[in-house]
């Protein structure tokens, strides 16, 4: 289950689940290309990760801009001469309905959490053709599956990757393995924003919802960041076409 010396890209690494990742993969001996629009975050993150004798570049990379894309991949093949995986995370989230959303909402949310995953696959096709196979991980959520109030447009957003990872798997076979890793309640800055508003103080909201949640507690971005890492290993190499939930149980549950 080792990613010890793969080469592995993070998108929206300097936050939350991605900053998870991208600690854990550098721990694990991975080669972590990371990167966001987070610019100080990121530099701060690749000096103390590289400080730690752990091999962590950032690269700054807007996922709505294609040269941005472009050039992430090719300035991770620059530096390492091959990409063994992707683990796609970048993702926004809106509050509103569909009388309320603007198109910049839709380009925001579609642009990052959709054309985003789609510029990345474009771009990293050619490159697993040329070296014979790659994986790309893509972050959806259980917001695919679920109609959340006042989540339409991140809920559809979350839909299409579902569509996306298995057309993926099928025009790319044998050549990149996609696959879905669809996160629950996730104790990130992103879950904190969307707690604002809420009549209680945030922690005793997180305590209430992880009353409800089967393993009776929140996700770390360590849960999430551990299943990444295994699959974007080998072991996990006849996963493909899928998502993998994590979410403790929450699916499980009746609706009532
Ligand atoms: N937290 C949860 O409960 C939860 C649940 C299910 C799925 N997810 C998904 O997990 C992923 C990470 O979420 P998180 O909770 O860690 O959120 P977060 O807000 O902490 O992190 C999001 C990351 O995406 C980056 N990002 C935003 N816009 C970008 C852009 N245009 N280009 C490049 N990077 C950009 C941010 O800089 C940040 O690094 C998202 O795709 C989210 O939809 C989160």
């Amino acid at each position: 289950m080792s990613i010890e010396g793969k080469v592995i890209i993070v998108t929206g690494g300097t936050s939350g689940i991605g900053e998870g990742c991208t600690r854990h993969f550098a721990e694990q001996g991975a080669k972590v290309v990371t990167s966001s629009i987070q610019q100080e975050a990121g530099e701060a993150l690749e000096a103390e990760l590289r400080g730690a004798g752990q091999d962590v570049a950032f690269v700054a990379c807007d996922m709505r801009n294609e040269d941005d894309v472009a050039a992430l991949i090719a300035g991770t093949l620059a530096m390492h001469g091959r990409i063994d995986g992707c683990a796609s995370n970048a993702g926004v989230w809106i509050e509103g309905t569909v009388t309320e959303f603007t198109d910049d909402a839709w380009d925001l949310v579609m642009g990052v959490n959709v054309r985003g995953n789609f510029l990345l696959a474009k771009h990293l096709v050619p490159v697993y053709e040329e070296q014979g196979g790659g994986v790309l991980l893509i972050t959806t959520s259980v917001a695919a599956f679920v109609g959340f109030p006042a989540h339409a447009l991140y809920c559809a957003s979350k839909a299409a990757l579902d569509a996306l990872i298995r057309c993926l798997t099928t025009d790319h076979a044998g050549v990149m393995r996609t696959v879905g890793i669809c996160p629950g309640t996730i104790d990130t800055p992103m879950l904190a924003a969307s707690a604002v508003g809420f009549p209680k103080p945030i922690d005793e909201l997180y305590a209430e919802v992880a009353e409800k949640i089967p393993v009776r507690r929140l996700g770390t971005p360590e849960d999430v960041a551990k299943a990444a890492a295994f699959l974007l290993s080998d072991d996990a190499g006849y996963i493909a076409g899928t998502s993998v939930f994590l979410e403790g149980g929450t699916m499980a549950l009746p609706p009532w």
